[in-house]
């Protein structure tokens, strides 16, 4: 199992949009452990009518023993959503994953507040990239600046760019997601790219591969059994 942390010190950046977004377009068992006393996801899971993503609150202190329980319930993919605060939740949701995302507005109130989250980050020793989420359409320079502040923090970009979309939104109230709600939308589109991108990270190539991989180690596996 892999385990994905969206954090932020910034409130309203984003987490708990990619996380449910992404437990969603993972398309694999997914879990999210959400650790925001507000339970966000949680509120967005009642409104859903399905058990799929699992979404739980968690206190960060039983973060670990969640962890635990859903590698042993075969989940392939773990992912934390986070308060607005470089806190214990935060710290242990970066010390407990195999990557940190950091979504991120491109604009300068933002990003001031990326250093605190960058520094946490470091302290936890773990891959971290930030995504640029709600860019506004024509934010070229807007984005490169923003990128060249994050570098300069010590923080990575994620070259998946989220662009201000209405299906957000729209999808959030009825429990659903942008590629369930919208799924011909430019936003299922970026969501879609953010998955693949996310799940090569993960996977050290992309899930096309993979399944490639995995349907060719099942077909040598079916020659070989007499
Ligand atoms: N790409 C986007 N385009 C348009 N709206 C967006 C986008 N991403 C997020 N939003 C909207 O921004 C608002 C805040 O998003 P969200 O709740 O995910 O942020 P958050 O970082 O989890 O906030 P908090 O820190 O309070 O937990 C929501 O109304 C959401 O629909
Ligand atoms: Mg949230």
């Amino acid at each position: 199992m892999k385990t994905i942390a969206l954090i932020a010190q910034k409130g309203g950046v984003g987490k708990t949009t990619l996380a449910v977004n992404l437990a969603v377009a993972a398309g694999i068992p997914t879990v999210l452990f959400d650790l925001d006393p507000q339970e966000s996801a949680v509120m967005w899971a009642d409104r859903r009518q399905s058990d799929s993503p699992h979404v739980e609150f968690l206190t960060e202190r039983r973060l670990p023993d969640g962890l635990k329980a859903a590698e042993q319930g075969k989940y392939d993919l773990a992912i934390i959503d986070t308060p607005p605060a470089a806190g214990p939740q935060a710290l242990t949701a970066a010390q407990s994953a195999n990557l940190v995302l950091i979504p991120c507005r491109p604009s300068l109130v933002d990003l001031d507040a990326i250093r605190r989250t960058a520094t946490l980050i470091k302290s936890a020793g773990v891959p971290a990239f930030v995504v640029f989420n709600a860019a506004p359409h024509s934010a070229t320079t807007l984005l490169e600046d923003a990128r060249a502040i994050a570098e300069g923090a010590g923080l990575a970009a994620c070259p998946i760019i989220l662009r201000e979309r209405s299906a957000y939104r729209a999808s959030w109230p009825i429990g659903r997601t942008v590629i369930e709600a919208e799924p011909d939308s430019k936003a299922a589109q970026e969501m879609i790219e953010l998955k693949d991108w996310i799940l090569a990270q993960l996977q050290g190539c992309s899930p096309e591969v993979v399944q490639q991989q995995t349907d060719e180690t099942q077909r040598q596996q079916e020659v070989a059994v007499p």
